[in-house]
């Protein structure tokens, strides 16, 4: 089972990320650049960022009745991963075109990385088993900021360059 299809299943399996009616990130085609690899990740991180964000939103938890913290840290720790091994992926990829920012490129990981470990922590702290709503808009500036602008460009070039996958 590819790692994407696992998180997947692991979602569909949870009593807390029940795919709902309403969508707090709804993923956009113009979102793909046509590089599959990136696409993909991509796409995954977006459910995911989605169904966390509604399941864990103050509304559902309200719906549900207080719960333990460590459920939303769980699923806050899977994002993390899931982030974590997406740009390692990008960052072999870039390696294996010689992508000029690659350097840039991999700095804005780091600190992505930097951040997203930052907003964690501030959850954690606050012993909260839901994402307030400046939450949800600091997770959304967080996934799209990158990939709007740093991946947009990375795709623009791979294009270009007529790679659309690397083996
Ligand atoms: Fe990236």
């Amino acid at each position: 089972m590819s790692e994407a299809k696992s998180v997947y299943a692991a979602l569909t399996e949870s009593p807390f990320l029940n795919r709902p009616a309403t969508r707090f990130l709804r993923w956009r085609n113009e979102w793909c650049f046509g590089i599959h690899v990136l696409d993909n990740d991509h796409r995954a991180m977006a459910e995911l960022l989605d169904r966390i964000a509604v399941g864990f939103g103050e509304e559902a938890v309200n719906a549900r009745g207080s719960e333990s913290p460590s459920e939303l840290q769980h699923w806050l720790r899977v994002l993390g991963d899931q982030a974590r091994m997406h740009f390692a992926r990008e960052e072999a990829l870039m390696r294996t075109v010689d992508y000029p920012d690659l350097f840039e490129h991999r700095r804005e990981h780091a600190m992505l990385l930097a951040e997203y470990t930052a907003m964690v922590r501030d959850i954690v702290a606050r012993q909260t088993d839901h994402l307030e709503q400046q939450d949800l808009e600091a997770l959304k500036h967080w996934f799209l900021g990158h990939l709007l602008y740093m991946d947009k460009r990375l795709a623009g070039y791979l294009n270009e360059a007529g790679i659309q996958s690397v083996h």
